[in-house]
């Protein structure tokens, strides 16, 4: 009857989708705890691609039950064509899945604020995706967001536009022109009138009367713990608890169900939007990797920042999660070095070196201090087992275990289901 939670240990789009796809037929359950349509998360089957921002990642598994939790921010419209998009593909969405009636809905005004929020920062803008994220989490710590159970009331329809008339008072204010607003509420009035046929439910009762039933559930995280509205680069953050306690909160289960917690990795960095980035690489290196991954975000298509693996953030990261297992994503795309850097502790201007995450980490000095490994030109495509693995990159993994003290379970060779290698 336990939980297990996945989620990202860096900035974000570490490979979650793809490893949820894969491990999922070990759950009966696959619930998002936390974010919304700023994630995208890639699944690869039979050489297809789906990218997935909304529903969780154990839809396209028939036999598992999939959850969104009232830790979500839902985007009815995103939702909705997310589903459309399913359906057309064959897989069986209204049966598998379950809504939280405690979901905050995001709604179209939430969009426009967020894209003044942005432009009004200017050049120290967060490089949100502009889903409406930040507005509809601040609207909810206020306690005035409205929630997914809300649209099966009569009350709804004033209860909404009382909200967006306080949204259209602010933007008026700033002087922000909110004229696509009547073509966004008639899409998000006709997608909620498709999703009142949904099953919104109380999934705390749902997911708790399932452990008591003995199953397990794969709690899917977005983001990674680096975006933590806490534990992040703060402010270049998202504004949800991204870290395996936002599992309990998102969904209603008491800590002590959790089992593993299941910390994904790329093998080097990425970030996409603006922040701190100690180990980015730029010019020929940065671009060489970025090619390589295809490291261009699958929400926004923005083209990612690249640079090498960080350790003093991947300790934190663990140390914040309680992570039990890693994931190692993506080592094929490094296939095209020599050597390779990993940055195992931070100096300032002074040369005062440090192995810990500052808490500021954009008014701090942190320049990483490199070890350089041996590559592994080629073969990790190829290998399909442990034992078959490059002797250079079981070396990489073995250095990274030490430095983390944290066991790496799984590693990804490649982006489809299949290029997956258990240990
Ligand atoms: P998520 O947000 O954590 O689910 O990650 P994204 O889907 O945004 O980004 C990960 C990208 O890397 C996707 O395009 C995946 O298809 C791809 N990917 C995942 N694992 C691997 C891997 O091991 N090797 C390569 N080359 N690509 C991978
Ligand atoms: P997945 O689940 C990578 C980043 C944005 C921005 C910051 C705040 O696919 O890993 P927001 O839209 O939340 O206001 O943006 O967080 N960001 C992500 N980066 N992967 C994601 O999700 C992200 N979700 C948000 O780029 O820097
Ligand atoms: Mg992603």
């Amino acid at each position: 009857m336990p939980i297990d939670v996945l989620l990202g240990l860096q900035w974000g789009d570490e490979g979650k989708g793809k490893v949820v796809d894969f491990i999922a037929p070990s759950y009966q359950v696959v619930a998002r705890f936390q974010g919304g349509p700023n994630a995208g998360h890639t699944l690869v089957m039979n050489g297809e691609k789906h990218v997935l921002h909304q529903i969780p990642s154990g839809i396209f598994r028939p036999d598992t039950v999939n959850v969104i939790g009232n830790g979500v921010v839902l985007d009815p419209a995103v939702f909705y064509k997310e589903v459309v998009a399913l359906e057309l593909k064959g897989v069986e969405v209204k049966q598998n899945l379950f809504l939280s009636n405690r979901t905050q809905i995001i709604v179209p005004t939430h969009k426009l604020l967020d894209r003044a929020s942005e432009a009004s920062k200017g050049d120290q803008k967060i490089g949100s995706t502009l889903k409406g994220i930040g507005p509809s989490y601040q609207d909810k710590y206020a306690r005035q967001g409205l929630r997914l159970g809300d649209i099966l009331s009569r009350d709804f329809e004033g209860r909404y536009q009382e909200l967006r008339n306080k949204h259209l008072e602010l933007l008026e204010k700033g002087g922000w022109d909110s004229d696509e607003l009547a073509d966004m509420e008639s899409l998000f009035f006709e997608s909620l009138e498709k999703i009142r046929r949904f099953q919104i439910v109380n999934t705390e009762y749902l997911l708790n009367d399932c452990l008591s039933k003995g199953q397990s559930i794969l709690a899917e995280g977005a983001q990674g713990a680096m975006l933590d509205i806490d534990f992040g680069s703060y402010p270049f953050v998202t504004s949800s608890s991204t870290t395996a306690a936002g599992a309990c909160t998102g969904l209603g289960i008491a800590p002590r169900h959790i089992r593993k917690v299941i910390g994904i990795t790329k093998a080097y960095c990425t970030r996409v939007g603006s922040g701190p980035f100690p180990t980015e690489l730029h010019e020929e290196t940065g671009e060489k990797i970025r090619q390589a991954g295809h490291e261009f975000g699958s929400t926004t298509g923005r083209p990612r920042r690249t640079g090498w693996l960080d350790l003093p953030a991947l300790r934190f990261a663990n140390m914040v999660n309680g992570t039990t297992e890693m994931l190692i994503m993506k080592g094929d795309v490094l296939d095209c070095f020599d050597d390779i850097k990993v940055c195992t502790a931070y100096h300032d201007n002074n040369g005062n070196v440090s192995s810990e995450l500052p808490y500021d980490m954009v008014r701090s000095e942190v320049h990483p201090v490199y070890h350089m490994l041996e590559g592994w030109p080629s073969g990790l495509h190829e290998a399909n087992s442990w034992d078959t693995l490059p002797d250079s990159f079981r070396r990489y993994c073995k250095f990274i275990e030490d430095q983390t003290g944290v066991p790496i379970r799984i590693v990804s060779t490649g982006p489809g289901r299949e290029q997956t290698i258990e240990r």
